[in-house]
């Protein structure tokens, strides 16, 4: 089974290389009724965007074209297909390098699956970070019905390389991250983060990230055990991003250097409801959604492609070589990888929100749609009164 699509109900496929005519995704599975623009998409989008100040000087515009599935502003039920062209495409190096794998990337890896003689070398083809932006563009799709639920997704980087965000993080300082070039999750940490980066770059190096990831009003219940629970859904969703090296929930792997007791996360009554004090598991128990807002981490690694020398092998002659990539890259991944975590996330959700009923399937009724059209725009609002342009 070739594995590019995702989801069981709310169906998502990815197609396009980086170095293609455009980057696609074919969305099944939304029901009809969704007020849909190609503005709500590009609103997105912008969030992951190449060409700002610490990510890929590829300058993209990924203006966001819908070819199907929409109809008078509002989805048919039928596959909404997506398209974003590329435009500042520029193969002339990768001839270069054709014969020379990328250490970290997935260059030779491919050409072990596919063969050399079929494998896109063009900017790493499918394994592009540019093959994200097909995400991004479903994630919207899919962030938009969450409304009708009020389930809300966001993120933000906690840490590039050890400079880490100490304290808190809350969905607030997550949401408002996008109006930050590094997309740190507090502002007083942006300049940490930005004179950090300088340096990198200036070293002609990368550096990895970790980005905290947080849903808020989450129904209860959601996840069908055992192999489908959310977490396991999470977790695949967060790996399959490229560049993905690490994924906790809650507390994570520091739950595993405490004791039981430590880490007993108790369940109380708060205004007469049933809630846990802590929240230390990040919101699933189960793999079941408790209510509690899902919490967190993804790990990203360093930029593969690196400016400094890079030891390879030619496979023309089978003997060891350095080389020196060239191409348009990253210093760090992680801050634009953060609006693919918020995408992926809202994928998983809204599948299992449709899975357990809470979404329908088929078509919204006309107080779907307008709950779901106020909360859009109250959302939108939120960051584009906070000077997002
Ligand atoms: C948004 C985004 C942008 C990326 N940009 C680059 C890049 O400019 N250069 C690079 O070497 N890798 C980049 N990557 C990571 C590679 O695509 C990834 O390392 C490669 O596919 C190998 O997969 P793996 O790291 O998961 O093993 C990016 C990833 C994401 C999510």
């Amino acid at each position: 089974m070739p594995g590019n699509s995702f989801g069981k109900i709310f169906k998502v496929t990815t197609f396009g290389e980086s170095h293609g005519v455009l980057i696609g995704v074919v969305v099944d599975g939304v029901p009809a009724g969704l007020p849909l623009t190609e503005d709500d998409i590009n609103f997105e989008l912008k969030f992951r965007r190449p060409g700002a100040l610490y990510t890929s000087p590829r300058i993209e515009e990924d203006k966001a074209r819908i070819v199907s599935g929409v109809l008078n502003g509002r989805t048919t039920g039928a596959p909404i297909a997506i398209v974003v062209e590329n435009r500042d495409v520029d193969t002339s190096y990768y001839e270069e390098i054709k014969y020379t794998p990328r250490p970290n990337h997935a260059d030779m890896a491919y050409i072990f699956r596919y063969g050399f003689e079929n494998w896109d070398y063009r900017g790493g083809g499918r394994a592009s970070g540019r093959e994200t932006v097909a995400r991004v563009a479903a994630g919207a799709i899919a962030k938009k019905l969450l409304m009708l639920i009020g389930t809300q997704v966001a993120s933000c980087v906690e840490s590039i390389g050890e400079a880490t965000i100490d304290g808190d993080i809350d969905f607030e300082n997550a949401l408002k991250s996008r109006l930050l070039s590094t997309r740190a999750c507090r502002k007083e940490y942006d300049e940490k983060f930005r004179v950090l980066l300088e340096l990198i770059s200036s070293e002609g190096d990368s550096v990895g990230a970790v980005i905290r990831g947080i849903v808020i009003d989450v129904p209860r219940g959601l996840g069908e055990p055992v192999f489908d629970k959310v977490k396991a859904d999470l977790a695949k969703a967060m790996f399959s991003i490229p560049g993905v090296v690490g994924f906790e929930i809650g507390l994570g792997f520091n739950a595993a250097l405490k004791r039981g007791s430590e880490v007993m996360d108790e369940i109380v009554v708060m205004n007469g409801d049933i809630r846990w004090k802590k929240n230390i598991y990040g919101g699933i128990l189960g793999g079941v959604t408790t209510g509690e807002p899902i919490v967190f981490r993804v790990a990203f690694k360093p930029t593969s492609s690196l400016k400094k020398p890079m030891r390879t092998v030619d496979l023309r002659t089978m003997k060891e070589v350095e080389i020196v990539v060239r191409g348009r890259h990253d210093p760090c991944i992680g801050i634009r990888g953060a609006a693919v975590v918020e995408a992926m996330t809202a994928l998983v959700l809204v599948d299992h929100a449709m899975r357990s009923g809470l979404i329908p399937t088929t078509k919204l009724s006309q107080k779907d749609i307008e709950i779901i059209s106020e909360r859009w725009e109250r959302y939108r609002r939120c960051l584009l009164g906070q000077g997002y342009q």
